[in-house]
């Protein structure tokens, strides 16, 4: 058994969801105050955080693979902590497949990761999955450097219970995070760079206070320049929320609003809790309050049961919606959902033929909204470099990804003329520098 000492260097790798990547940012600022530092990509790190995704089949192989493909050349390894949902979900058992991970900590317990790296170095092999009723937010530190494009969870965990879904079980009952908690973070984060915020949680509209309210709180926030939110439960789409859309101009017009089945026959099998039509209604408000808004979703092919006149009814969904942009994936059966033991699984190579159709339809909708964009002035703020030298790339406030040939920083505002668009990206020309002339 190799020795591991106490580690001085670091790296987080999360995978999955927004939440995950907010999760895997604290841990970050934990162990940096702790007094340990980040290595740079493809540098060797005393300590690997898996901050891992169970949402779909082959999750758990990929975790244990991750964490084999550790072992470094001369046959050493760094200290592995197992964090995530399928740390969540497998626990105890996860140290009993792999001798090489040292702990084990769960979405709600993370707070704790410092002193659990500490129990490693004395020969402990720590577990913590507790999903304690005091929130871990309260035991994390205060926050200081932040991108120009910053995550903040607001809400945790789901009583929606979706029948093919694990979240429920991985991230645990909703929680709503303090309104004063949550506009003092939003103030730290524009203090510390960040010029959007991004409010999340799993159904991040069901936030206990009222998500329009927040988001007027925010909105008053000098220096924060725009507000998303994401995901949202169609259920949850308050009319106040629909009006914050029309009401407050920092709020982005985009809106991620899952539907999952244009079928209300498969809806009900999902336990969904709305209807194509509640639905239709809803985006129909939306769009009301916030005319030209984009609007994004996620969709299930292949849940037990669909049948030819299910899956017509999603490409007619689609087709009525318009989608800007939408992730799509071939249902898969979770252990311990009540789907998992549905009847009339689809066979798989009918599943594929709906993803592939599927998608081709949601890619001619993603591009006749780009193309639509042609000719128009809006304004990126720069997230990160373009392919090419003397290139950078930002979000338009339609979340499109647009290129513009351009020396700005990350961060820096900039007016552009949309010149051409493709399905997931476009180009524009410059403008105006925000600062210049
Ligand atoms: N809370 C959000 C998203 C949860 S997971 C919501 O309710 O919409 C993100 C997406 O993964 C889901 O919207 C769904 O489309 C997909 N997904 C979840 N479980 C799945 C499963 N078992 N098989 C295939 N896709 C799944
Ligand atoms: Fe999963 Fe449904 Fe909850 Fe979304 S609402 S996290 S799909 S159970
Ligand atoms: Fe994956 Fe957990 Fe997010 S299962 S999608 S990381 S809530």
């Amino acid at each position: 058994m190799t020795e591991i000492p106490a580690p001085s260097t670091f790296k987080v790798k999360s995978f999955g969801c927004q939440m995950n990547v907010y999760d895997g940012e604290r841990m970050a600022e934990m162990l940096t105050a702790e007094g340990m530092t980040v290595v740079a990509e493809g540098e060797n790190a005393d300590l690997v955080v898996l901050n891992t995704c169970h949402i779909r089949e082959k999750a758990v192989d990929k975790a244990y693979s991750d964490v084999g493909r550790l072992t470094r050349d001369d046959g050493s390894r760094p200290m592995i902590a197992l964090a995530g949902c399928v740390a969540q979900a497998e626990g105890s058992e996860a140290q009993r497949r792999s001798k090489m991970i040292d702990l084990v900590v769960g979405p709600q317990a993370y707070h704790r990761l410092p002193a659990m790296v500490a129990a490693v170095g004395r020969g402990e092999r720590p577990v913590d999955t507790d999903m304690p009723a005091i929130s871990k937010f309260e035991a994390l530190p205060a926050r200081r450097k932040s991108a120009p494009s910053a995550f903040l969870t607001v809400q945790e965990g789901c009583d929606k219970f979706c029948t093919y879904c694990v979240v429920p079980y991985t991230r645990g009952a909703e929680i709503s995070r303090a309104f004063a908690d949550i506009v003092g973070e939003a103030q730290t984060l524009v203090d510390g760079g960040a010029r959007e915020i991004t409010l999340l949680g799993q159904n991040v509209n069901a936030w206990a206070g009222g998500l329009d309210k927040l988001i007027h709180a925010i909105a008053e926030i000098d220096g924060l320049k725009r507000i998303r939110y994401t995901t949202s439960h169609p259920a949850d789409m308050t009319d106040e929320l629909i009006a914050a859309h029309g009401e407050v101009d920092k709020l982005m017009p985009h809106l991620h609003l899952p539907v999952q089945s244009g079928s209300d026959v498969v809806l009900k099998a999902m336990n969904r809790s709305h209807s194509v039509e509640s639905y239709l209604r809803t985006i129909k408000k939306v769009r009301a309050a916030r005319p030209g808004i984009a609007i994004s979703g996620d969709f299930i092919v292949g849940f037990p049961g669909e049948t030819d006149e299910d899956f017509a009814d999603t490409l007619a969904i689609v087709d009525a919606v318009g989608y800007a942009s939408a992730y799509s994936f071939k249902y898969s059966a979770r252990p311990g959902t009540p789907a998992a033991t549905m009847e009339g699984a689809v066979d798989p190579q009918v599943m594929d033929d709906r993803l592939q159709r599927l998608q081709a339809r949601l890619a001619e909708h993603s591009l006749a909204f780009n193309r639509a964009t042609i000719g128009q002035d809006t304004r990126i703020l720069v997230d990160r470099k373009g392919r090419l030298p003397g290139q950078m790339i930002g979000k338009s406030p339609w979340l499109q990804s647009i290129f513009v040939e351009t020396e700005a920083a990350i961060g820096t505002m900039l007016d552009v003329t949309v010149t051409h668009a493709l399905r997931n990206s476009l180009g524009g020309v410059l403008r105006n520098v925000e600062g210049a002339a």
